[in-house]
């Protein structure tokens, strides 16, 4: 079994998808371990993303995902981790395979609807930073 830190971005949420996201993870066999709806300050924005921190794009990337609300998910299965990042589509909308949560909804590379950790360091690390132990079921 493997764990995966899964948000529903502010665009996501804005646009009322969770229900829509949470369906497609439901449907795909991911159980649901934790969840939460949280208002990002900039600090834990930039902590969640420290490894972009040198990227061109990283300002704005902060800037969008303190907008609104987001929903943070702990999603458990067995290779979760890739499954979630099939389901999800490429970062960019343009290049995601159709019928993807990012092909169906996504705007922009930026505006992507969903985050999902790219390895299993980087869902132990993206956990940890939003749900302490007890918070995961
Ligand atoms: P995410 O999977 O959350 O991981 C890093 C995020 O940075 C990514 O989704 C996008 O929202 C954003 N991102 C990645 N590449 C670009 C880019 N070229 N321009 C703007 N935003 C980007």
């Amino acid at each position: 079994m493997q764990r995966t830190l899964s948000i529903i971005k502010p665009d996501g949420v804005a646009k009322g998808l969770i229900g829509e996201v949470i369906k497609v993870f439901e449907s795909a066999g991911f159980k649901i371990a934790a969840m939460k709806m949280k208002q990002l300050s900039r600090s834990e924005a930039e902590g969640f993303y420290y490894v972009h921190m040198e990227r061109p794009f990283f300002g704005e990337l902060i800037d969008f995902m303190v907008t609104g609300p987001v929903v943070l998910m702990v999603l458990e299965g067995e290779d979760v981790i890739s499954r979630n990042r099939e389901i999800m589509g490429a970062t960019d909308p343009a290049e995601a395979r159709e019928g993807t949560i990012r092909a169906r909804w996504a705007e922009s590379k930026q505006n992507n609807i969903v985050h999902g950790s790219d390895s299993e360091e980087s869902a132990a690390f993206e956990i940890a930073h939003f749900f302490s132990g007890i918070e995961i079921f």
